[in-house]
């Protein structure tokens, strides 16, 4: 959890007009990147294809699951949808409301008990359930939230292209974890956040995570960096 909340934070100074720097954020098999707010502001036409794509198939309510600043959220809302965007950032939910989200809440996606036609989880959704061993819990949750009929659109990256080395052999340890769990480091204005963990999932492991549970898993669409849009619903 971003304890600090300098994600928040920075989205508030954006929001405000008082950028001046970008957030850094680094993991334990990655340098330092800057994550740029203003793409956290992003409109239809900058998003990636992916997330078009899940804009696109949403109907019905929607809940826009981890919403930040609201740009998926704003974007169905002016699209005559009824959204409800979360957040656990308290900056978050600040900004998205004053972007014009009429429905914000701050919670965390195991709080919410409403039901919904589309589930979003955006900008890598599955980060949110931060680890392998959480996976099946998060998608119980997520699909007891579906009204008849209704659809999750998630969108993940396949990172094993992260451990490849100079001669295209994989360093994976295969003792270690699975290896899309991540720590996540974040700093914002010279403050670091407390680290948290962060889940990239294949497309494979979470087809297989949802058959487990008795729900489909198809894949809508492929992104250009090992990327890729799924939607999941009850069979
Ligand atoms: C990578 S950002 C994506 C923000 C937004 N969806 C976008 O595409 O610009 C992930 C967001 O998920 C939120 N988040 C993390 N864990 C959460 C949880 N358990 N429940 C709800 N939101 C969460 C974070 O605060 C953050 O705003």
């Amino acid at each position: 959890m971003f304890l600090k909340d300098l994600f928040g934070k920075a989205l508030v100074d954006y929001q405000s007009g008082n950028y001046t720097e970008d957030l850094v954020t680094y993991t334990n098999i990655s340098e330092e990147d800057d994550l740029p707010i203003p793409y956290l502001f992003r409109n239809f036409s900058n998003m990636p294809k992916i997330e078009q794509k899940a804009l696109q198939l949403a109907k019905g309510t929607v809940l826009d699951v981890g919403c930040g600043a609201g740009s998926h959220s704003l974007y169905l809302q002016n699209k005559g949808l009824l959204v409800k965007g979360i957040d656990i950032s308290a900056g978050a939910i600040e900004v998205a409301r004053k972007r014009g989200v009429k429905n914000v809440q701050q919670k965390a996606l195991l709080d919410e008990t409403e039901t919904f036609d589309t589930i979003l989880l955006l900008m890598n959704g599955t980060g949110i359930f931060q680890e392998l061993a959480h996976v099946s819990a998060y998608l119980k949750h997520i699909t007891s939230l579906l009204k008849p009929n209704g659809q999750v659109l998630i969108d993940s990256s396949d990172i094993k292209y992260m451990y490849e080395d100079e001669d295209g052999g994989f360093w994976i340890d295969t003792q270690a974890n699975y290896y899309g769990e991540l720590d996540y480091y974040l700093s914002y204005k010279g403050e670091e956040e407390n680290p948290m963990k962060w889940l990239y999932l294949d497309f494979d492991t979470l087809k297989l995570a949802c058959e487990t549970l008795g729900l489909s898993c198809q894949k809508i669409l492929d992104g250009p960096h090992f990327d890729y849009l799924a939607k999941l619903t009850k069979l």
